[in-house]
């Protein structure tokens, strides 16, 4: 049995609790495992630790200064409890299947969502809090995802006093106060833009809706959000209150906001990238705000792979793509199936995969992405049971 823990930036354990790396269960690649603990939304001088700080600082503008309470240090290691059921996501889902989630061992995963905190902060008596931190998906690659992100989660619970002062339904009241707040948190953020609200499903809220921005002529998600399912307030023995909650996936913003072209960038040590970051350089809505300039990409590499899909078992997009990302890390910039066919006398399916490599750092040598690639094809045939073309 392997145990392992890592360090907060004062030096205490944050994990305290055994990682069984031999649980049957366990799906945790190392190259995910390294990620936990980096904490970049802790970081004040990088984008996703200055995008937490701006909208921190709308929340402490608009409410006072200690009025919503950041946690940002939550373990990302939660009860499948916690992850799922807390906010009454369905038995059934597809987010609880270990193709899309980390799991850590049957009943504990990676928080694939920050929405994971709602109930254990609002039973320990939190009534407005935000909630930062690394989230986790097992996921496809390319350009905008990866599979651990950063999200922003916030909350704010109304007293009966506060609900019977309005006029309107609590509900209502409520949906009102959310619209009016996250209104003014997309202008914070991104100035005088053209907003409005899509309605959603999520199992958290009901309503639900997305809010969006017309940015650079297209209509973008911002965030998620709604009025907080009575039931979750129950469970923490607030019968008479409401709340609203939303959620928010750092990267994607900060990616708009500072120009950044390609999600790995944010994981790079790379001067180039983190000399143009410093804690103060947030503008509300951009203006004079310095944005990123990109430096040379180094040239690409293509590999494609064809292969027959196995007839006993199922094979997935995703778990190709964590072999990719187990044996090429950061090196791999998208994984995109280019062709898929049927045999129409064999019934049998041949898929081709287009892996692109690239350094986001310096050039790569024919040599090294050859041995990736044999890599990739000999776990394929071992873990994946596809057949080879
Ligand atoms: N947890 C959602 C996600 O990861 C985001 C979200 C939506 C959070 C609505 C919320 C909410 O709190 O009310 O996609």
């Amino acid at each position: 049995m392997v145990s392992l823990s890592y360090c907060l930036s004062d030096g205490s354990l944050k994990f305290p609790t055994e990682v069984i790396l031999e649980d049957p269960h366990n799906n945790i690649t190392e190259y995910i495992f390294e990620k936990i603990g980096v904490d970049l939304h802790r970081k004040p001088e990088h984008p996703i630790g200055i995008l937490k700080n701006a909208i921190l600082g709308y929340f402490e503008n608009k409410f006072g200064e200690s009025s919503f309470r950041m946690f940002d240090d939550l373990n990302p290691v939660v009860t499948s409890y916690e992850n799922f059921d807390s906010v009454l996501v369905p038995e059934n889902h597809v987010s609880r299947s270990m193709n899309d989630t980390y799991y850590v061992t049957s009943d504990r995963v990676l928080r694939c969502h920050t929405s994971a905190h709602q109930l254990s902060l609002l039973k320990k008596g939190e009534r407005k809090f935000l909630v930062a931190g690394d989230v986790y998906r097992r996921d496809s690659i390319d350009a905008t995802h990866f599979p651990v992100f950063h999200q922003m989660e916030g909350v704010r619970v109304y007293t009966k006093e506060e609900l019977e002062q309005s006029a309107l339904p609590p509900k209502e009241f409520v949906s009102q106060e959310l619209k009016r707040t996250l209104e003014g948190l997309a202008l914070h953020l991104f100035g005088d833009v053209e907003l409005r609200w899509v309605d959603a499903y999520f199992p958290f809220t009901d309503p639900s809706y997305e809010l969006e921005i017309f940015f650079k002529g297209q209509w973008m998600e911002v965030l998620g959000c709604g009025v907080m399912e009575p039931k979750i307030l129950n469970n923490a023995d607030l019968n008479e209150e409401r709340a609203w909650a939303f959620g928010l996936g750092l990267e994607r913003l900060a990616m708009v906001l500072f120009d950044i072209p390609d999600i790995r960038l944010f994981w790079t040590d790379d001067s180039r990238f983190t000399k143009q970051f410093e804690p103060k350089m947030f503008r509300s809505g951009g203006t004079g705000m310095r944005k990123f300039k990109s430096y040379s990409k180094y040239p690409p590499c293509f590999k494609d792979v064809s292969f027959w899909l196995p007839d006993t078992s199922e094979f997935t997009e995703n778990s190709l793509c964590e072999i990719v990302r187990s044996v090429a890390g950061g090196l791999v910039e998208e994984v995109k199936l280019i062709d898929d066919f049927r045999n129409p006398k064999t019934g049998k399916v041949s898929n081709c995969f287009r892996i692109t490599y690239r350094s986001m750092d310096r050039s790569l040598t024919d040599e090294e992405i050859n041995e990736l690639q044999d890599s990739v094809r000999a776990q394929m045939t071992e873990k994946l049971h596809v057949t080879l073309r």
